[in-house]
């Protein structure tokens, strides 16, 4: 099979502004993967419901994650590019799947019991069995590639356990999907305070977002967690000098990061500078991103086609698996 015939799904929820995080997690890929497979990725609305159940601030959601998508380098003609309630086919494949997934499973699933401490009053079935609808997503197009970051490797895992739960049972339908990452290890991208992943709605401080502007990229940089320096020759970093480097190997050149790494093993580094220098690059790696964000957002005729575009070409592979679902389950009399 040739590598355009090999499909690849993601998703992205609409509960915040994209941050560096969701770009070199996932979105990254998507631009790299577009080139090279059937893409269909989407704006994961339904899921947003299991934990911001207030739809006031959905529509521009939605419109921002789409433009926040194509300003990094999506090209609504090259995938799929669409929202997921606009693909009815997801809410039954997510039906079926669920007789097929086991409540105590669903129960020790990481993202859940994080959830669950986060929204103790809201913990409804949604949340329990987002794992169900985010294998919904993926079987609907019968995916084999689910770019993504570090943080939804358990959700791929549950994804494979359905596929082989229904295909033992109903006969070979879809394929195993895995996560996948063009550098093999999945991406987590710490945060700025040393502690943790950056998050959409978590610490939004030591959160560098595609929107933020210079002064704030800057500002919120300069606070990043440092010490007084090493004081012996070739230590071990801590985690938090750990993930300031992480952070500069995203955005910054070769000859810049091996300059800081030679200064931290001669115990001769200035956090200072190293910050100064991190905070020019994010500004010179996050700026044009966020010019093309703000002019995409402002064409909401653009955006209603894109997503009329994509639903249609997603809807064409959604049909064509529940035809082989129903099938293959004999629900078709
Ligand atoms: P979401 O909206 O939380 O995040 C979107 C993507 O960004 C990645 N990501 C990160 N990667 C590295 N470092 C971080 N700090 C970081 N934070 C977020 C996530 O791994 C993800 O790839 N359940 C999914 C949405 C979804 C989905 C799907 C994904 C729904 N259906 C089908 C793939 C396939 C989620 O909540 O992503």
């Amino acid at each position: 099979m040739s590598k355009k015939q090999e499909i690849v799904m993601s998703g992205i929820r609409p509960t915040g502004f994209l941050h560096l995080g969701n770009y070199f997690g996932a979105i990254r890929n998507y631009v790299k993967m577009q080139e090279d497979y059937d893409c269909y990725f989407m704006v994961a609305d339904l899921h947003s419901l299991t934990t911001h159940p207030d739809t006031k601030q959905l529509k521009d959601n939605v419109h921002r994650v789409l433009a926040e998508n194509i300003a990094c380098g999506l090209d609504p003609d090259k995938v799929a590019l669409y929202c997921q309630s606009h693909v009815f086919e997801t809410a039954e494949l997510y039906l079926y799947l669920n007789m097929l997934a086991y409540t105590g499973e669903l129960e020790k699933t990481v993202t859940f019991k994080d959830k669950v401490r986060q929204n103790p009053d809201n913990i409804n079935a949604g949340l329990l069995t987002y794992p169900v609808l985010m294998a919904a997503d993926i079987l609907l197009h019968r995916a084999k590639y689910v770019p993504v970051g570090k943080d939804q490797e358990q959700h791929l895992e549950i994804a494979r356990t359905y596929v082989n739960r229904f295909n033992h049972r109903y006969g070979e339908v879809f394929p195993e999907p895995f996560a996948f990452n063009y550098n093999q290890q999945l991406v987590k991208v710490p945060s700025l305070d040393g502690a943790g992943k950056m998050s959409k709605s978590e610490n939004q401080m030591a959160t560098l977002f595609l929107a933020d502007e210079d002064d704030v990229i800057r500002k919120k940089v300069m606070k990043t967690k440092t010490d007084a320096g090493p004081q012996e020759l070739n230590s071990q970093k801590p985690e938090y000098i750990e993930n300031v480097f992480s952070l500069m190997k995203l955005v910054s050149g070769d000859d810049v990061i091996s300059k800081f790494e030679n200064d931290y093993n001669n115990c001769s580094i200035r956090y200072g500078d190293m910050k100064k220098q991190l905070a020019e690059d994010m500004v010179q790696f996050i700026a044009p991103i966020r010019g093309k964000i703000n002019e995409i957002l402002n064409d909401k005729k653009y955006l209603a086609e894109v997503m009329e575009k994509g639903a249609a070409k997603a809807g064409i592979s959604a049909k064509a698996t529940m035809q082989l679902v129903r099938e293959a389950m004999g629900l078709n009399y």
